[in-house]
């Protein structure tokens, strides 16, 4: 296997800087300040890198929205990772950290940026601190701070630790909660790359997205087509977690070569060799699929599971084996959304609320047949009237294990009628 972004599997000591750079290190920045930044975007473009933040929007047409006039612009790279089940940027920051800052400032070359914010979760404060020292590593090689590469452009990278929400991971949040404000999304149009962190166009991209630049940039565009599919080019680092042996990440070219099954097969199998019963490819965000023999053979890519209702996001995939009652897991998603839920809007805060509450009942067994249509009808409520994504996610642990799963929802309910129909305890008994 060829990894593009896990380089540290095969050079460990790849986050020392001069390893870095002897292995090929920010060749990708010396060739891109070579070029004009029109033509390091065109690059991109032409790469097909699609964001791996979630969303899969093709980089270099981000990168191109940027006003070419524009005189003050930021990057702001998105680490936040609180996707429950994802912890590949942990991987990519930990062990190979100058590849996301080399790819940050080819991002910043290409749209002119001169200033640099890591957004990081602040859960992972022993990462910022290990980032800050591989940012002065770099500038001590003259890759940032005044006249990089003896250009004349100039350049800071600046940390900032999140705060722990799940929703300053959506990248309008991330902005406020940059900006000092509450974290809470904003509304778009306008978009960030014209209107962004404080007013000024911004690029906000994953950490995984950014540390597939350099290699882009150093080997060519048709080296990274050469991997993935038309599509969906490149590898993707997959986040296995859930009832498997081996827990972590795994890094495959998209398509055929990544499959549910090889990735259960390449993450040490089943625990116990129980079958696998439901698949989350994203976290608790996109909805749940059975584990069929379809579903576990599909080659994964951006394109593939859409028409299941579902999507790759960021590819942290959860297994949950036949033990599972899907009704418990949906609990638990929902019980997550509504905690993170930022409140700003009504169908959001309110569904996630409503939705939590009737789960309780399931959970008491206090739930009957009304309780999964009074389900539906809440999620149904809240679809498509939310400012932001996490509204239209915390809909689909409903529907989707009420789809897949409905008999796992017939027995929760099925208990309360047995409750009902036993016979009322006699005095004395
Ligand atoms: C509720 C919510 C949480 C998100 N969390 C993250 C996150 O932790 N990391 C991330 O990169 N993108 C996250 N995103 C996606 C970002 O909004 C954005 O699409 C992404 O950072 C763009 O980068 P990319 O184009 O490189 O994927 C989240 C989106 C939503 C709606
Ligand atoms: S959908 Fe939910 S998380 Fe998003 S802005 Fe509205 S209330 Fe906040």
């Amino acid at each position: 296997m060829t990894y593009l972004v896990l380089r540290n599997r095969d050079i460990p000591d790849i986050k020392e800087i001069d390893s870095y750079i002897a292995n090929g290190g920010y060749e990708g920045l010396k060739k891109a300040v070579q070029m004009q930044p029109e033509d390091v975007i065109t690059t991109v473009r032409d790469s097909g890198l699609r964001g791996r933040g979630g969303a899969g929007f093709p980089t270099g047409v981000k990168w191109n929205f940027i006003p070419k006039d524009a005189e003050e612009v930021y990057i702001a790279v998105n680490a936040d990772e609180s996707e429950p089940g994802t912890f590949k940027d942990r991987e990519i920051m930990e062990e190979n950290p100058h590849q996301l800052l080399e790819g940050s400032l080819i991002a910043a070359w290409a749209t002119k940026a001169e200033t640099i914010y890591i957004y990081i979760r602040g859960e992972y404060w022993d990462i910022a601190d290990l980032l800050d020292e591989k940012i002065e590593e770099a500038r001590a090689k003259g890759f940032i701070g005044q006249s990089i590469l003896g250009t004349g452009w100039n350049c800071e990278v600046y940390t900032h630790r999140g705060a722990g929400a799940y929703i300053c991971g959506e990248e309008t949040a991330l902005l406020n909660s940059l900006e000092g404000k509450r974290g809470q999304p904003r509304i778009k149009p306008p978009f960030p790359a014209v209107n962004g962190l404080y007013n000024k166009p911004t690029v906000i991209n994953n950490v995984e997205t950014l540390a597939c630049v350099p290699y882009i940039l150093d080997q060519g565009v048709e080296a990274f087509r050469q991997f993935g599919t038309e599509k969906s080019p490149g590898t993707k680092v997959f986040c296995m977690s859930g009832h498997v042996n081996n827990p972590g990440n795994i890094e495959l070219p998209m398509g055929e070569e990544a499959t549910f099954r090889k990735l259960i097969e390449m993450a040490g199998g089943m625990v116990d060799g129980i079958a696998p019963k439901g698949i989350l490819p994203a976290g608790a965000s996109a909805a749940i699929l059975p584990a069929t023999d379809e579903i576990l053979d599909l080659p994964l890519d951006y394109e593939s599971l859409q028409p299941y209702g579902t999507g790759l996001g960021s590819a942290s995939v959860i297994i949950l084996n036949e033990t599972v009652d899907m009704v418990w897991a949906a609990q638990k998603m929902t019980t997550f959304f509504a905690h993170e839920s930022c409140g700003q809007c009504t169908p959001c805060r309110e569904g996630t609320y409503w939705l939590e509450r009737v789960y309780e009942r399931f959970d008491h067994q206090m739930a009957d047949d009304q309780d999964i249509i009074l389900l539906d009808n809440v999620a149904g409520q809240m679809t498509g009237k939310c400012i932001c994504a996490l509204g239209e996610f915390a809909v689909n642990p409903v529907r989707a294990t009420i789809k897949h799963f409905p008999d796992d929802y017939k027995q929760a309910a099925a208990r309360q009628a047995e409750q009902d129909a036993a016979p009322e305890p006699v005095a004395g008994d």
